[in-house]
């Protein structure tokens, strides 16, 4: 079975996530592909594809290949810079698979913390007033999530796609179909 992990990274969360579940992936026939660098022949029994989120969903070039997708296996990951367990990171993991349920079978998904990279720490700070001006509680945040994803959030994605992976190949072997999981 051969796994694609893909994905798109402005300011490196999503890539340290994508690169730590692909280095973690027990599988031998796998790829990393950084879609910044050009889209892959999509040749995958699965594809794990990864985004920072763009205003609660998949950023654009993410987006356009997610709404391509036919026929494949697919997992979702994401890092966000707000809370991950927040109904906004929920929705944030439920707009990408939206973008690729119809036409494939989703295996999983998981939503990760990120930091504020530096150019968007700076323009929030620079706001005098409005939803995404600096305040204290924002401040806190962006020091507490400032090294995320973790270790922790990296291994859990990495145990959850492994697990799937496990149930894809036991299902595979049997004849039956994988239950796309709604998320
Ligand atoms: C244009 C833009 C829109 C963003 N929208 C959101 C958002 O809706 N919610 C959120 O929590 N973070 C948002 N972020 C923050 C990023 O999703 C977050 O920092 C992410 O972890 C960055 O991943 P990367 O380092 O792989 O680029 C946004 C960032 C940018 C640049």
């Amino acid at each position: 079975m051969k796994v694609q992990v893909i994905y798109h990274s402005l300011s490196g969360c999503t890539e340290k996530l994508a690169r730590g579940i692909f280095e973690r992936l027990d599988c031998e026939d796998k790829s990393l592909h950084d879609l910044s660098q050009g889209e892959p022949e999509l040749d995958g029994d699965v594809l794990l594809l990864g985004y920072w989120v763009d205003r609660a969903g998949p950023c654009q070039p993410m987006r356009e290949l997610m709404e391509r997708v036919e026929g494949n296996h697919v997992g979702i990951f994401c890092t966000l810079a707000f809370w991950c367990d927040a109904a906004h990171g929920a929705a944030s993991l439920h707009n990408g698979a939206e973008c690729v349920k119809a036409r494939n079978t989703v295996i999983g998904g998981i939503v990760c913390n990120g930091h504020m990279s530096q150019k968007m720490l700076e323009s929030f700070r620079s706001m005098k007033a409005g939803p995404h001006s600096a305040n204290p509680a924002s401040e806190a945040r962006w020091e507490l999530l400032k090294d995320h994803p973790s270790d922790c959030e990296i291994s859990l994605a990495a145990e959850r796609f492994n697990e799937r992976l496990t149930l894809l190949r036991t299902l595979n072997a049997q004849g039956v179909a994988f239950p796309s999981i709604e998320i």
